[in-house]
């Protein structure tokens, strides 16, 4: 970056520096006066400056920060949109009972989470190979949900979709394009929150239930959004503690969030909930009812490993001496995730054959290699057959019959 291009965005970091210290005070003030309603728009306007200011962050650290910053913005404005004028800050001080801290600190801790949650994707619908019909079910029900109804029409649109089938089918990357196709009125992309489901049970054994119940808060704030429950299997494997374990908890506050989001009104925040398992058979009926779409992502007929090949492939600048469709023959049974570990081993084994002389000069004189350039060279047939060879599909054809079988099920 030249100094200059440096010297315009540190401006414009102060810039924004200051309006938010502008809005703050600002809203004290209204806060002082009891308008509340004034007060909650400014703390939403600083959430909204914060975000941008955290865009321009030197490092993650800080726009983690800035991020969680933001978050406690809207949290105050949400709760003094309520009423709740207490989690102003300045009272927040005075509040001194253990208990009141022992709280506020599971709040800040709560707000962190959902901060994590909260990515940004780049991944586009032509990073993913083949799934034509799981990509235009998508686009369809997203088109759906934004756009506004005639008046007089009333209709549900499905904002609740679940993706099942193997592991490393693309069900991951189907949720991340969602949400990047999904672009605020600003001209941003959603909020795109990445729920692993595994990691509440794990981390919020006690708090899971209150963390849900904020994560949607944060996601009809932050609309449009997309909410993805991955491994959503995770709430329905144990069914040791009957309806009162945390699994059953949780399970039970994603329904009511479900309940609450389905149906479309115009003015609904759109919410969209997309949820991924590779268990669809644990899931019990009356949970996969609240899923208005049920999206198989199997594992890749030779066409789609032909576009899965060409997505991971063209984009690496190493001349491929075989066909693609060659390559596809030869991965029957592999998801795409094999196919990028079959690329990555590939790449490896030639950067190793053409760079011999640098790992020597590695152990001899480390400082040398500064400034070399790796060799490269065209990817072969022998290093497609040596890396595929390593390879065994982890799903087998009995376990895709299973999914298939479970498809049918109506
Ligand atoms: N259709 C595809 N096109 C391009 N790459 C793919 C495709 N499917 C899978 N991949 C590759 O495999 C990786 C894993 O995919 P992803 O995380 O979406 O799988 P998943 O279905 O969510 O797996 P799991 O069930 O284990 O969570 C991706 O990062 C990508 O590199
Ligand atoms: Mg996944």
């Amino acid at each position: 970056m030249r100094p200059s291009q440096s010297r315009v965005i540190g401006d414009l970091a102060n810039h924004m520096r200051r309006s938010i210290d502008e809005t703050l005070s600002e809203a004290r003030v209204h806060l002082s006066l009891d308008q509340r309603k004034e007060a909650s728009q400014r703390y939403q306007r600083a959430a909204r400056l914060m975000d941008r200011y955290a865009e321009y962050a030197p490092n993650r650290k800080i726009q983690h920060a800035r991020k969680v910053q933001s978050m406690r913005f809207r949290e105050i404005a949400r709760n003094i949109g309520r009423r709740h004028i207490e989690s102003h800050p300045s009272n927040a001080q005075k509040r001194k009972s253990k208990s009141a801290r022992a709280s506020r600190g599971k709040s800040a801790c709560v707000t962190d989470q959902i901060h994590e949650w909260l990515t940004k994707s780049a991944v586009t619908w032509d990073d993913i190979g083949g799934l034509d019909d799981a990509k235009q079910n998508i686009q369809f029900s997203l088109m759906l949900a934004l756009t506004a109804l005639p008046p007089g029409v009333s209709m549900p649109t499905p904002r609740t979709i679940l993706f099942y089938g193997p592991p490393g089918t693309g069900k991951t990357l189907l949720a991340a394009a969602t949400s990047n196709s999904l672009v605020t009125s600003s001209g941003e992309s959603s909020s795109f929150f990445n729920v692993r489901l595994s990691s509440v049970l794990s981390k919020y054994f006690g708090e899971s239930s209150r963390l849900i119940t904020e994560l949607y808060d944060a996601a009809r704030q932050m609309a449009p959004s997309v909410v993805f429950l991955d491994e959503f299997d995770a709430l329905c494997r144990d069914r040791e503690y009957g309806d009162s374990g945390p699994e059953r908890r949780i399970l039970a506050s994603i329904l009511s969030e479900l309940d609450g989001l389905a149906g479309k009104d115009t003015n609904s925040p759109c919410v969209l909930t997309l949820a991924a398992t590779n268990r669809p058979w644990d899931i019990d009926s009356a949970v996969l009812s609240r899923f208005e779409k049920r999206i198989e992502i199997p594992i890749p007929d030779e066409k789609t490993r032909v576009s899965i090949l060409a997505c991971h492939l063209d984009r690496i600048g190493v001349p491929v001496e075989v066909e693609k469709k060659k390559l596809a023959e030869m991965t029957r049974g592999f998801s795409g995730r094999e196919i990028e570990r079959l690329i990555k081993d590939v790449l490896a084994r030639m950067l190793a054959r053409e760079n011999q002389e640098k790992i020597g000069l590695l152990k001899r004189e480390p400082l040398l290699l500064e400034g070399k350039e790796l060799k490269v060279s065209p990817l072969t047939m022998d290093d497609f057959v040596w890396a595929t060879d390593r390879i065994r599909p982890e799903t087998t054809p009995d376990i895709q019959m299973r999914y298939q079988k479970w498809s049918k099920i109506p």
